[in-house]
């Protein structure tokens, strides 16, 4: 069985102080969570924040007596250099962040991020001793020419060149998100993400094989909210959801932990 895996993605949402208040505010959801309190003690269930870089030293402290997972949002393949603005695995390990968002959307088309940088990157969190989640998914344009699964069949196998199936397994998560979905409002069906989801699992298999393929942990985010939690957990394929919008309010959040289980 597949450990759950709940996380919130802030993207360029809350400062130090912000992050402060939010999880005061989680604690106290948290403490009145029965069910994910439970989940998190018997392993069945991991929650998760990836934050800002300004605000990860904050979140780290702010949740210490929390069992959350916190990570960064994320990273250069460098362990330094001279790239103004930029965050290296070695800091954000120094920090006790532990994750690390690799490829999102946004990175890879706001920020012209390629198949090449990300799989740089994928190294440089698994050789620092930290996990990585691959973000993978297709436009609106890409999904209408039916080019879906090319497209999300280049991210996964050019992000994860040279990797060996037991890193992928211990220290990979896989992200579908298709663009579409993120912070549009429109979910994809629970059907068309887990034929995803099942698509990456079984490339995964392809490539890694299959005890790889079967602890692989496979997320879905786009517009994931506290109502349509239940459903899209409930396919066979996907192990847990990514989410940005309904992750910034300490409620919603903890709605779609409890109703993830
Ligand atoms: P959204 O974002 O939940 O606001 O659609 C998801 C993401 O970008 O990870």
């Amino acid at each position: 069985m597949r450990k759950k895996f709940i996380a919130g993605n802030w993207k360029m949402y809350k400062s130090p102080k912000e992050t402060k208040e939010f999880f005061a505010a989680f604690a106290k959801e948290m403490d009145a969570s029965e069910s994910v309190k439970k989940a998190i003690a018997d392993g069945v269930e991991d929650v998760a924040f990836f934050v800002p870089s300004i605000s990860l030293t904050t979140a780290i402290e702010a949740a210490e007596n929390m069992p959350l997972i916190i990570g960064a949002e994320n990273a250069h393949w460098e362990k330094c250099g001279a790239f103004t603005g930029e965050i290296s695995v070695p800091m954000v390990a120094e920090v006790k962040a532990s994750h690390v968002l690799i490829g999102h959307s946004e990175r890879r088309h706001i920020f012209h991020e390629t198949n090449e940088e990300t799989n740089k990157k994928m190294h440089a969190v698994t050789d620092g001793g930290l996990r990585a989640v691959l973000c993978v998914g297709e436009t609106l344009e890409e999904r209408e020419s039916g080019k879906a699964h090319d497209v999300i069949k280049g991210q996964f196998l050019d992000g994860l060149k040279n990797f060996d199936a037991h890193t992928t397994a211990e220290k990979v998560i896989i992200a579908y998100e298709p663009v579409w979905a993120i912070g549009t409002g429109k979910t994809a069906s629970a059907q068309d993400a887990e034929e995803i989801c099942k698509f990456i699992r079984d490339l995964a298999s392809d490539t890694f094989g299959t005890e790889c393929a079967e602890k692989l942990l496979i997320l879905y985010g786009g517009s994931v909210k506290p109502e349509n939690t239940a459903s899209i957990m409930s396919e066979a394929d996907i192990d847990g959801v990514l989410v940005g919008g309904a992750s910034l309010k300490a409620e919603s959040f903890i709605k779609i932990a409890e109703n993830a289980l």
